[in-house]
């Protein structure tokens, strides 16, 4: 063999071994993006069902839009049309809104975890009592969740959203378009 075959031959080589680094590393990136996306589906359905358990439909209605489920709660805010980013609805979920219907789900917000940047201490006593207590995970479930599925999703519900709600009783979404 001559010196010069050899080259050619260790570059065809290199170029082989690259392309197969490159075709293996596009798979293992998209089987990464792949993963992170179910995982993220998994936490919006967890979200889900948070929002279902913890009495949040009471006051804001199943699909977040105001329309309370409960009578005699008070009229929670339209979630769908909020302006908040996931800090503010992290901070509105854990801290509540003393003063107003809008329980602290949080049960360390003010005692152990700082809320409206004050220092720590007793929570205030005009909050509204929290039909239950969620864990920080539970919280950030919840709001991946409305990020996903609620905020800016607009005023009309669509049958879609009706039939991701209400999967197990599809009959209800009769009336959505
Ligand atoms: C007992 C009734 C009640 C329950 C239960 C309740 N909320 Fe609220 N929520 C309210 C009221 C009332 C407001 C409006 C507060 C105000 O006047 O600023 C509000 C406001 C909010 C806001 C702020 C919206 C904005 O644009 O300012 C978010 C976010 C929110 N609620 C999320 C939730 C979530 C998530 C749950 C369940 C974990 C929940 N709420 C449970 C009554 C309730």
């Amino acid at each position: 063999m001559t010196k010069n075959s050899t080259s050619r031959a260790d570059v065809d080589h290199a170029r082989i071994f690259f392309m197969c680094c490159a075709a293996l590393s596009l798979a293992i990136g998209v089987l990464v993006q792949a993963t992170a996306l179910a995982q993220n589906e998994d936490r919006v359905k967890a979200g889900l069902t948070t929002w279902r358990n913890s009495g949040c439909s009471d006051c804001h209605g199943a699909f977040a839009d105001g329309e309370k489920q409960r009578d005699e709660a008070p009229s929670g805010a339209n979630l769908r049309t909020t302006r908040l980013d996931a800090a503010a609805l992290k901070q509105t979920i854990s801290c509540g809104r003393p003063g107003t219907g809008m329980p602290a789900f949080d049960e360390g917000a003010y005692k152990v975890r700082a809320c409206n940047g004050q220092a720590l201490g007793p929570p205030p006593s005009d909050l509204y009592p929290t039909p239950r207590t969620l864990t920080p995970d539970e919280i950030d479930a919840v709001v991946m969740y409305l990020q996903a599925r609620i905020v800016g999703k607009g005023r009309t519900i669509t049958k879609q959203e009706c039939l991701f709600y209400y999967a197990d009783q599809p009959d209800w979404c009769d009336d959505y378009k």
